[in-house]
């Protein structure tokens, strides 16, 4: 089945789906973007992810390129158009095209690119087995808490966790602190059963899952600290996790190639994630609907 893009006001084929060379995200990574999943036809957590994406445009002084409503329209409308009833909605708005120039240009007409395809979220065995991690240096700018296009240092942070044959980098600040993964939050699990998951700051992107695994974690009378955590603490967790729209929540049994805790999933993890997806209010995409509740 052919694929369809939104770009700037009309549905094209994905493969003739264009933006203008002077356009400032190719420039200059000028521009934001979300990533919603969409699980059993439902967009989860769509409000605080347009509101973050509200967050961002307006701490880097970009207009909504079109009324909230309308995108939320759109985002549905290419998710039918291309047939997805799991899978994940990109949403990138740039300062849109204009003569080379760092400074704004003066009347910007963004740019919104929306995209969608299908995703299956993760593999069974990465639920059954957990997944590896290494840590990296986090090399990236002061302003984390925006979700901006400028991923370089993500890339090479994926780039390094692949070559390594592990899923996920952790990113790791000078003080020796755990800030997060390259495209997704870091969490352990201490010996004493407190989830552990960083305090939001221009450090880390507060993620909208890790809002809502917290939320769900305060409701079910988890005991939890907001607070960075370092690598030696992760290395001596109990368990440990990853959040992000794209994996929800799963088990993270390796870190730097030593196992966390027994080397397995453990429960707590297990019921976040059976939390997740029940606030989200659908069965698990990977496992099937699931029994027990948080
Ligand atoms: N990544 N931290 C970073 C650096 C991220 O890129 C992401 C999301 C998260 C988790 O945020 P959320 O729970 O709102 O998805 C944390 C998305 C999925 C991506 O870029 O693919």
């Amino acid at each position: 089945m052919p694929r369809t893009a939104y770009v700037n006001g009309r549905y094209v084929a994905h493969g003739d789906a264009h933006v203008h060379i002077e356009d400032r995200g190719f420039q200059f990574a000028d521009g934001v973007y979300e990533v919603v999943s969409v699980v059993d036809g439902v967009f989860a957590d769509e409000d605080g992810h347009l509101a973050r994406l509200s967050r961002s445009l307006n701490e880097l002084d970009l207009p909504w390129p079109m009324h909230p409503m309308s995108l939320r329209f759109v985002m549905r409308e290419v998710a039918r158009r291309n047939r997805v009833r799991n899978g994940l909605v990109y949403v990138q708005i740039t300062r849109g095209a204009a003569p080379r120039d760092f400074r704004f240009p003066v009347d910007p007409v963004p740019t919104l690119v929306v995209t969608c395809r299908s995703t299956k979220f993760s593999a069974p065995q990465q639920l059954e087995k957990g997944v590896s991690v290494i840590t990296i240096p986090d090399i990236r700018w002061a302003r984390r808490d925006i979700k901006s296009v400028a991923l370089l240092p993500q890339v090479l942070g994926k780039q390094r966790a692949a070559e390594a044959g592990a899923f996920e980098a952790w990113q790791v600040d000078p003080d020796g602190t755990v800030t997060e993964g390259c495209s997704s939050n870091a969490w352990i699990v201490t010996q004493e059963g407190v989830l552990i998951t960083r305090a939001a700051s221009n450090r880390i992107l507060n993620g909208i899952t890790r809002l809502s695994l917290l939320a769900e974690a305060a409701a079910a009378g988890i005991p939890f600290e907001e607070r960075a955590f370092t690598v030696e603490e992760a290395y001596a967790a109990r368990e440990a996790l990853i959040s992000s729209a794209s994996t929800f929540c799963v088990p993270v049994t390796r870190i730097d190639g030593k196992p966390v805790g027994d080397g397995v999933p453990g429960p707590l993890g297990r019921r976040l994630r059976q939390a997740y997806l029940a606030h989200v209010g659908v069965p698990d995409p990977v496992t099937g609907p699931v029994v027990t509740k948080l």
